[in-house]
């Protein structure tokens, strides 16, 4: 994803440093060619022997040593780096850049780049909110810098509150959406449905399925950076939207039928990979059932299927359902997209290892309605989502509209 991109991740002190470890490595399984250099402070709370193995390159820790890889090394860095991130970022070095102080190798490096710099502070909660510090941020974003962060919850030093490092995967991601170039979704809007939906019995149960969200939290994730507005209308599902994707939570069948229908007619890609409950009970109780002899019969009726109703109004759009099968799963697939008018349908065999709704990874194949069938292999959901919409952006140049 990162191949052949250099990167100089730049750690200062904080007690978050020790997250630049698992940074450096993801990086790396990327492809990135990646850099470190650590302030005095961040020495502190890590070796530089931790960098440099997972790296494989020399650790940059001091501004006058002797240079291993450029002649100016500073400035060789500077301008040879893709993108610059400094992770965590402390108040201090957030004032010394905002500032154009150039008194340690990592600060300087960032005077003389060129690159995008990309900065995920860590800090207490009320030094995160001192009007000085946010005066420096909002500084520094007017003049081109980014940051990613920082969450809100428990801080290390015991308090809660705003002030630790973002997710990895979030700043992942931003270093990803800062390195993509091609937005071949730009001026598009892309609405994505994920999760399962809840159909409630009583006020205490209800109907769900598996479905985590992961799937279409990925495509909408995927969306978002090839440059496309993104709406996601999402069940209940644990997980959290990538940063600039619009989101609207709901929970039956019904609610989802409703918030798609209102939204769908603006949007120009429609992506289906919502596990929408079939049935809900008939009747639900106000008052929580209670225990009887003699077993318990539930009556359930159908919820309205959004995919086809969105398939008989299609008009200048693309649309692709998913299909969970549990058997004969390329016909079943097949006989859906066609019913259902899509341009494609992503079918998974939910009975496969590494496939379906819990894991990180799915195994799908494209099934089209006049038959052809593109198996993938097994990958990361992020990168069948890529898959999916580079099929939706073929489709879109083949179309007159
Ligand atoms: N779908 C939908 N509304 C429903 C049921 C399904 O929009 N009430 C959509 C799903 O989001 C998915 C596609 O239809 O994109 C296929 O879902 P799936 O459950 O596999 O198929 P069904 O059509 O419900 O058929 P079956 O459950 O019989 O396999």
């Amino acid at each position: 994803m990162f191949k052949d991109r250099r990167i100089i991740v730049g750690i200062t002190g904080s007690i978050a440093a020790y997250k630049a470890i698992e940074l450096v490595s993801s990086l790396k399984k990327k492809g990135a060619d990646v850099y470190c250099i650590m302030t005095k402070s961040a020495q502190k709370f890590l070796t530089p022997l931790t960098l440099r193995t997972l790296s494989q390159n020399p650790v940059i820790t001091e501004m006058f040593a002797e240079p291993q890889l450029w002649n100016v090394e500073h400035v060789g860095l500077a301008e040879a780096a893709d993108l610059i991130m400094v992770v965590p970022a402390t108040a201090n070095i957030i004032a010394k850049v905002c500032y154009g102080l150039a008194d340690d190798f990592l600060s300087t490096t960032i005077m003389a780049t060129k690159a995008p710099v990309l900065l995920a502070p860590a800090m207490n909660h009320q030094m995160y909110w001192n009007p000085i510090v946010q005066e420096n941020i909002a500084s520094l974003k007017q003049r081109g810098y980014l940051f990613v962060g920082p969450g809100s919850g428990d801080l290390a030093c015991g308090a809660r509150g705003q002030g630790r490092l973002i997710e990895l995967e979030v700043i992942l991601g931003k270093a990803e959406e800062l390195l993509f170039q091609d937005k071949p979704l730009q001026g598009k809007k892309v609405l994505v449905t994920a999760g399962p939906t809840r159909e409630p019995l009583d006020p205490v149960r209800f109907l769900t399925n598996r479905s985590s969200g992961r799937m279409g939290y990925a495509v909408a994730k995927q969306a978002y950076l090839l440059g496309a507005e993104v709406l996601l209308i999402s069940g209940p599902t644990e997980i959290q939207p990538f940063p600039g994707v619009k989101c609207l939570r709901i929970e039956t069948a019904q609610e989802m039928y409703q918030a798609v229908l209102a939204h769908a007619e603006d949007c120009q890609i429609i992506i289906k990979t919502a596990a929408v409950a079939d049935y809900r009970p008939k009747s639900r109780s106000a008052e929580k059932i209670k225990k009887r002899s003699g077993g318990l019969v539930l009556e359930l009726t159908n919820n309205p299927d959004i995919l086809a109703e969105l398939g008989k109004k299609k008009k200048e759009q693309i649309l692709v359902g998913f299909a969970a099968e549990t058997e004969k799963m390329l016909s079943f697939a097949a006989e859906k997209a066609a019913q259902k008018n899509l341009d494609f349908i992503v079918a998974n065999d939910i009975t496969q290892e590494g496939a379906g709704f819990a894991g990180d990874t799915n195994i799908v194949s494209l099934v089209f309605p006049a038959g052809e069938i593109k198996n993938l292999g097994k990958m990361s959901k992020d990168d069948v989502a890529k898959l999916i919409l580079q099929e939706v952006i073929k489709i879109m140049g083949e179309k007159e509209w």
